[in-house]
């Protein structure tokens, strides 16, 4: 009887599910769905379909996926009702089974659809790979401590900071940074994500992500591009959806569910930006400015330590062709172009042509490139 369960019949109705005759793979127990809806966008329908009747709905699922081999994060497509609308599979124990007559089908319910909007990230990005920006890095040693040991701190706790400056000079670095070297959970929210919702799910969002980080403290959430959500009041009346964003954010941050042990830290490239209440919720703005010389020269040279071709550049002419530049325009407009350039040449080494190149590519307009390479 070892076999019992593998001769169990499974209906195979459905052409796909050929696959399911490989040997060896097991039944499913269990399938849990996510509605991602169809393809592409005919603005008909969205991915809030919710369930009448539970048993009703296994029962109609399984009919048209038995015999298939599921597999996390693959997708199923409705045949029936909603014909090509798609399901994703958030998970299914064991992974890669087969559609069985006793497999369980779920549907995730809204509120937990939602969840996965809150990122959990991870990076071993580490503090001392971040070249310059020491204002940031001490008080960042703050909030170390802090996360450490938060009973010490009592009502003295750190908990809303604000990073504002050019782009790409190393705030969400940083960030990543803290959070891997404390080995404590970072949740990323970006503003983008928010808007656009319906009407109360960017607030319970923030609501969930501010829960989130509590359940998971000592924690750090991370609001970037804060001030395409938390809009400046003048600017507020044109996006009425951001009006209610911002009051859900200013209740958060003012810790009235006690967020003890969570560090909030907005990021934004212009801080006027930022609706003036919310801006006044953080204790300290820190500034990241763009990298003088000798940085430029310490971020080149890292850069160079990782690079996959040999290299003959003059670090010197680097350093002073990247007069204002930020840390990410060195990495990605200079010496990642210049590598692709090299490599789309079949070039063995990268040279100052390919940082030409790259410089023409990236429209960088700076007096003291020009000749620069003669
Ligand atoms: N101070 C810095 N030191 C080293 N690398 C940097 C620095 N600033 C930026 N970079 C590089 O640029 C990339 C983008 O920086 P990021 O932190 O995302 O900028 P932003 O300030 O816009 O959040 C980083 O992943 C890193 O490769
Ligand atoms: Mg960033």
């Amino acid at each position: 009887m070892k076999t019992n369960n593998k001769t169990q019949e499974t209906k195979p109705s459905n052409p796909k599910s050929k696959t399911a005759q490989k040997e060896n793979t097991p039944f499913a127990e269990s399938v849990v769905l996510k509605p991602v809806g169809y393809p592409f966008d005919f603005a008909m329908m969205e991915n809030n379909l919710e369930i009448i009747d539970k048993t009703l709905f296994e029962e109609y699922a399984r009919e048209q996926w038995l015999g298939l081999v599921v597999k996390e994060n693959s997708y199923l497509f409705d045949q029936k009702i909603i014909p090509d609308y798609g399901f994703q599979i958030v998970s299914v124990s064991p992974n890669n089974s087969i559609i069985a007559e006793n497999t369980e089908i779920k549907l995730l319910d809204i509120e937990e659809r939602n969840l996965d909007t809150v990122k959990r990230i991870k990076t071993n990005v580490k503090i001392s790979d971040i070249v310059g920006q020491e204002n940031a890095k001490n008080k960042t040693k703050v909030l170390i401590k802090y996360l450490e040991e938060p009973d010490k701190f009592g009502e003295w706790a750190p908990k809303n900071i604000l990073f504002y400056g050019f782009p790409g000079t190393g705030k969400t670095m940083l960030v990543k940074a803290l959070a891997n070297e404390l080995d404590v959970p970072l949740y990323l929210i970006k503003a983008t994500s928010l808007i656009g919702e319906h009407v109360g799910d960017s607030a319970s969002k923030i609501q969930e992500l501010f829960e989130k980080a509590q359940k998971t403290a000592p924690s750090i959430i991370f609001i970037d591009e804060i001030d395409a959500i938390a809009l400046h009041r003048s600017f507020q009346s044109l996006r009425g959806d951001v009006a209610e964003i911002v009051n859900s954010l200013l209740t958060e941050m003012d810790g009235i569910n006690d967020n003890k042990a969570v560090v909030t830290i907005g990021a934004t490239n212009n801080p006027n930006s930022i609706d003036y209440a919310v801006r006044s919720r953080f204790e300290e703005e820190i500034e990241f400015v763009l990298p003088d010389d000798n940085e430029r020269k310490s971020i080149f040279e890292n850069n160079l330590k990782t690079f996959p071709l040999k290299y003959d550049l003059n670090i010197e002419k680097l350093v002073k062709i990247s007069k204002n530049m930020s840390g990410r325009d060195i990495k990605e407009k200079i010496l990642k172009t210049a590598l692709h350039h090299a490599i789309s040449h079949d070039k063995e080494t990268v040279d100052n042509k390919d940082v030409e190149y790259a410089l023409k590519a990236s429209k960088i307009k700076n007096s003291e490139v020009k000749g620069m390479f003669e």
